[in-house]
């Protein structure tokens, strides 16, 4: 089954065996063909986060459950809910195209609505976690269906619990809370200039207007977003780093790997096809043609570079598929 046109990072891949899954219970039975034939299984949502190997010994089910809807019974609140195969980037658009406010920060992400929780995907000042209200999911195993509020998700930066056990829950819908009236989240540099009136809609282009500056597009460039995690360090730690973009947060302290990375010079920098953007040190590109040897090996280089430079481990973003 070719992953190719499935991967942002446009990696030449195949599983041994593949299909959508376009009803919940199709799940199911995916699960099952792979259990008989003693190989893992793995999802994929729209393969926005991934790094996939060649030839991926598995059974890869393409989640594609489709429909989405809102629900402005209560006053104070609109809930919006998306079933996970629906495109994230989509979503907040629909949503601002109708005047709702509360997602329009998190414009223009690749991926699935189904994804969204299982990375906290966060940009522009809002995490996933501060929009949610619940989902609902299969364990796949058991095909048991089970609701995730907020605090059973255990959000934290770039992390759920969906994160600790990959693989064993399937997201079907994910519904989000918008509270109304709507208050802009204008923290973020770039986003606290606007003049005029500030709408959902005007945040939401600023936002594009951001990404499109810094990020690469990868229908353009193939990439896998930010590479890296934001590495959260002790306070004490960071006082023994040279001055450095940095701020506080629950548990520590947040440092900037795009920073880290540039500094250690691996702006730029490539191996075979593959290579970190010029534009954002963060983001690992594929010029054309990357092999996943040359994502791995140019990874683990800067990997090492910035512990020799720094000695902080950079952790991987995207989850490696083989
Ligand atoms: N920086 C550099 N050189 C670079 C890139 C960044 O020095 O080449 C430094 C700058 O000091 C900059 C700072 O890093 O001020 C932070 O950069 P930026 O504002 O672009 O954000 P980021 O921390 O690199 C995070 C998310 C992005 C999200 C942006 C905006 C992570 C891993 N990444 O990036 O998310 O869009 O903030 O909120 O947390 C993603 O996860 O795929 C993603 C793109």
């Amino acid at each position: 089954f070719d992953l190719s046109e499935h991967n942002t990072l446009g990696l030449a891949a195949r599983a041994l065996h593949g299909g959508f899954l376009t009803e919940p219970q199709d799940v199911a039975a995916a699960h099952d063909f792979a259990s008989r034939r003693g190989l893992p299984f793995h999802l994929l949502g729209g393969g926005s986060n991934c790094v996939l190997a060649p030839e991926i010994e598995a059974v890869v089910g393409l989640v594609r459950l489709r429909g989405r809807s809102l629900d402005r019974s209560t006053p104070d609140l609109v809930r919006v809910t998306a079933r996970a195969g629906e495109s994230w980037a989509d979503l907040v658009a629909w949503t601002v195209a109708q005047g709702i406010g509360g997602l329009e920060n998190l414009a223009g992400i690749p991926g699935t609505v189904g994804a969204a929780p299982i990375q906290n995907i966060g940009a522009y000042g809002i995490e996933l976690a501060d929009v949610f209200d619940h989902l609902t999911a299969l364990e796949v195993g058991t095909g048991r269906r089970l609701r995730f509020d907020r605090a059973a998700c255990r959000f934290a930066y770039r992390h759920s619990r969906f994160k600790e056990a990959p693989g064993r829950y399937m997201v079907c819908d994910v519904t989000l809370a918008l509270p109304q009236p709507w208050r802009p989240v204008l923290g973020y540099a770039g986003l606290d200039a606007l003049d005029g009136p500030v709408t959902p809609r005007r945040v939401m282009e600023a936002v594009l207007a951001l990404r499109s500056a810094k990020l690469p597009d990868w229908r353009r460039t193939g990439n896998a977003g930010s590479f890296f995690h934001n590495p959260i360090l002790p306070a004490e730690a960071v006082a023994r780093l040279p001055e450095m973009p940095s701020h506080p947060v629950e548990g520590g302290i947040k440092l900037s790997a795009g920073w880290l990375l540039e500094a250690a010079g691996l702006k730029g920098a490539r191996h075979g096809g593959a290579g970190f953007s010029d534009q954002h040190a963060l983001v690992l590109v594929n010029h054309g043609g990357a092999t996943f040897e040359d994502v791995t090996a140019l990874a683990a280089r800067a990997v090492r570079t910035v512990e020799t430079r720094f000695g902080v481990t950079l952790v991987q973003e995207p989850v490696t598929l083989r």
